[in-house]
């Protein structure tokens, strides 16, 4: 099957040809943020999809209803995705929405924003195996080539939404400019993924308890949600994700990088991070 459209430039960055026009990217670029929006920001297959279950399990306490009802896309949107004016305008009450945009575009659509900012971060290692296979099954990326040369354009930051180094560094280093700033780990949902309901439902000012915990906790684990239709992305048609080819819910762990990477690539990702994240006091885990 030949890939779609794959690939259109905007300010320097590549996105994805048949999600993202210059009229969907100039109304993220341009959007007026509410008091009331919850943003979560994420570089690609850093734990978006899940965040975006977290905070719909939270906001209705526990009850599933709508997270087995309506897609993520539906009541999470990407704000940079032609569809999101049309979902955002038939939405009611407060929006909760998602971006894979680098911080320099969001800059100053965010200029003294009040909106909450929630920013999921994962080690750079997973990412990158993670966005590899997600290359494979997705024909809205380009075909990524051996793990090998996909590893050298990533490091490059020549892939779809530009460099992880720059992604994350701009939106942490930029974290006191907001008013609602939350950061969290992929690892830490990981870990603690009751823990980081709870710091979520704080961060959002809406507290469960313990009943209501526990069925979020139930809906938002990885098992759950492999089944759930309207997370997993089997409702996309195959032209567009090939499940064929891989499972979008692939794995789901940290570490899985050391069944891909051999010694010297490790290596190479280390002493890339290490300049490119010199500034930064952010500390990843690795493993499990
Ligand atoms: P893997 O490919 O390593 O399995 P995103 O939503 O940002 O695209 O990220 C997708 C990654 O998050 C995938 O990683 C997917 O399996 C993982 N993921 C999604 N929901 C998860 C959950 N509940 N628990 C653990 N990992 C989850």
């Amino acid at each position: 099957m030949s890939r779609l459209d794959v690939t259109e430039s905007f300010q320097g960055i590549k996105f994805p040809g048949h999600m993202h026009t210059e009229e969907s990217l100039n109304f993220a670029t341009d959007f007026k943020f509410e008091e009331t929006d919850t943003l979560i920001v994420t570089y690609p297959k850093s734990g978006t999809t899940w965040m975006q279950e977290i905070l719909t399990l939270v906001l209705s306490k526990g009850d599933p209803t709508i997270a087995q009802s309506q897609p993520n896309w539906a009541r999470a949107p990407w704000l940079e995705q032609y569809y999101c004016p049309e979902v955002l305008k038939a939405s009611s009450g407060p929006r909760i929405i998602t971006t894979h945009l680098p911080y320099h575009l969001l800059a100053p659509a965010l200029q003294h924003c009040k909106a909450k900012v929630i920013y999921v971060a994962r080690n750079v290692k997973d990412v990158c195996v993670s966005y590899y296979h997600f290359h494979k099954m997705a024909n809205f990326l380009p075909d990524p080539g051996t793990f090998p040369e996909f590893l050298k354009n990533f490091l490059k930051g020549d892939v779809h939404y530009g460099s992880w180094f720059d992604h994350v560094n701009g939106w942490t280093g930029h974290a006191k400019n907001f008013q609602n700033f939350f950061y969290i780990t992929y690892e830490e949902m990981f870990q603690d993924l009751r823990g980081s309901l709870q710091k979520v439902s704080h961060f959002l000012q809406c507290t469960l308890c313990k009943e209501e915990l526990n069925l979020a906790e139930k809906h938002c684990s990885f098992n759950s949600m492999k089944e759930n239709a309207m997370v997993n992305y089997t409702l996309i048609p195959k032209e567009i994700i090939d499940h064929s080819k891989g499972k979008f819910m692939r794995k789901g762990k940290v570490g899985d990088w050391k069944n891909m990477f051999t010694e010297e690539q490790s290596g190479l990702v280390d002493e890339v991070y290490f300049s490119q994240m010199a500034d930064s006091s952010l500390l990843f885990q690795w493993d499990q």
